[in-house]
């Protein structure tokens, strides 16, 4: 058992359910505890491939598109400088600023094999597939000339089938998530470099 295995299953207060944090709180709360540029934008491409899914996949209104957004832009958020507490940290903020249970649920079940916590919502489900393979996504059109332009999924496809590119990606966790939904490993890519190539 991973020692960052946060050992419960239920995050959060239900009577809070819809109370989310202003944007511009949760961007104040990443840049205080996130110094590295490259781990925040991490969390932003994460946050705009979480809304736009939640808005054309599912057809969020503005609560839950801002749900999605929220936990997708908080999901690493005490990475940095809690690498050893990775998850409860964050979990425990937001349950102190009486954040929407389901937000917190979401952020916690972003890496069942290590968090322990299973994905259950679709929310869940789908920030666990989009975080790994963002990131991967991201590497991918870093070592390219033109970054993102011209970046194809097969392209993708080939460096995850390559186990010394980004070795630290876990192709089994990226493998597990698209097990859980319905949606093919090809669309979910085409999906994140369509919605993250432009963040910054
Ligand atoms: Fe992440």
């Amino acid at each position: 058992m991973s020692t960052r295995n946060l050992g419960r299953s239920e995050f959060g207060d239900p009577k809070n359910t819809g109370d989310l944090m202003p944007l511009e709180d949760a961007h104040a709360l990443l840049n205080e505890w996130v110094p590295n540029e490259r781990l925040r934008l991490h969390m932003k491409q994460v946050a705009a491939n979480m809304k736009a899914w939640a808005i054309e996949k599912e057809g969020a209104d503005e609560l839950k598109a801002s749900k999605w957004e929220l936990a997708g832009l908080l999901h690493d958020a005490d990475w940095e400088k809690y690498p050893d507490d990775h998850c409860r940290i964050i979990v425990e903020e937001l349950e102190r600023r009486n954040i929407d249970p389901e937000v917190i649920h979401c952020i916690a079940s972003h890496g069942p094999s290590v968090f322990g916590v299973e994905p259950v919502s679709k929310m869940d489900k789908m920030i666990y597939a989009i975080d790994e393979l963002s990131g991967f996504i991201h590497a991918a059109a870093l070592i390219r000339p033109t970054l993102y332009e011209g970046l194809e999924v097969k392209s993708v496809l080939k460096r995850l089938k390559s186990p010394a590119f980004a070795a630290q990606v876990s192709r089994e966790d990226i493998n597990d998530a698209i097990s859980r939904i319905d949606t093919t490993l090809e669309e979910l890519i085409q999906f994140i470099i369509d919605h993250q190539k432009n963040i910054s």
